[in-house]
């Protein structure tokens, strides 16, 4: 017996030690996979010290936001609160004149609007922009063709790949339109749609360039109830089948509270209030912030 202790005592640390190296080979592979099904949960954009000034004007001072990957957040206020500039600065169309904005911890601070874009950061505007003497696909078209791989020596001589490519793009595009309820009017010019459906068009034409955050200026502005309420619905869908992280701004209360997970107010230029639905209805900051007009706006 005493002559085999040493002998068992060996095989049992071996053991151990085999079991320990599994474990903890074990562990790392569940702590890589955790990290990689956190991904959603990754930060998509990171706001820091934000600020904006136009000739003495502060637009916009200190504003810090961070939104995560694949969540829908609201950007609520009053006119001139600021919140057209801030969508203005994230998309490169004015460069901030102080702060840090951080998407997918790439520093785009005052890039170029479309790198902005080709990165995956794509808006809309409060007053609709669309080519309206053109048809409805070929606005999607346009969207898509961002991320077009061919070059213009391809499409001069129409190779087989410029083709393809083309086909391709078609397909993506007309998936969007029925996406958002107007396949049926592909062929008509942009101008001739209804204003509710030239709003649809809009947001069409940007989810065909694969994005990966969504800008929202005011969607719903100029729809009547249904079209909003037909609007929400598709807004909640895409953001659900796409995983895309989306700021609506929007001053429909009804719709921010039912469709957004986290709520940023701003005032005056400032943030002056942050948090979920609830918190920010009963938040007495945002309730002054909104006397003015309607209180039932918020409390509603
Ligand atoms: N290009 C600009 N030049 C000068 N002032 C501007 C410019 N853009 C916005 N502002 C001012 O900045 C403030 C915030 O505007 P904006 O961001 O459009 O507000 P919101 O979208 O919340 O209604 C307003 O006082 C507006 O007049
Ligand atoms: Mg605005």
């Amino acid at each position: 017996m005493q002559n085999r202790e040493p002998y068992m005592q060996k095989i049992i640390g071996n053991r151990y030690t085999k079991t320990k190296a599994s474990f903890e080979k074990s562990l790392c592979l569940f702590l890589y996979q955790l990290g990689k099904k956190g991904k959603s949960l990754k930060t998509c954009l990171n706001i820091s010290g934000l600020g904006m000034q136009f000739k003495g004007v502060k637009a916009v001072q200190n504003v810090s936001m961070n939104l995560e990957e694949g969540k829908l957040y609201a950007l609520i206020g009053t006119n001139g609160a600021g919140k057209t500039t801030i969508i203005n600065m994230i998309s490169g169309v004015l460069k901030p004149t102080a702060g840090t904005i951080c998407f997918q911890e790439t520093d785009i601070t005052g890039m170029r609007p479309d790198r902005i874009a080709k990165m995956g950061v794509t808006r809309t505007y409060q007053n609709l922009r669309l080519f309206k003497k053109m048809t409805v696909l070929d606005n999607v078209l346009m969207g898509a063709q961002m991320h077009s791989t061919c070059g213009a020596w391809e499409s001069v001589f129409q190779t087989s790949r410029f083709r393809e490519n083309e086909k391709s793009m078609r397909e993506h595009a007309r998936k969007m339109l029925d996406i958002m309820g107007i396949a049926a009017f592909e062929k008509e010019f942009a101008g001739s749609l209804p204003y509710g459906n030239q709003r649809k068009l809009e947001i069409a034409r940007i989810l065909a360039s694969n994005p990966k955050l969504l800008l929202l200026d005011e969607p719903a502005a100029g729809m009547n109830p249904q079209e909003s309420h037909e609007l929400v619905d598709i807004i909640r869908g895409i953001q659900k089948e796409f995983g895309l992280t989306i700021l609506l701004i929007e001053h429909d209360m009804k719709v921010v509270m039912n469709l957004c997970e986290y709520i940023y107010c701003m005032a005056a230029g400032e943030v002056i209030a942050e948090g979920g639905p609830e918190a920010i209805r009963n938040n007495p900051r945002v309730i002054e912030a909104y006397l003015g007009k309607r209180a039932s706006h918020v409390t509603n």
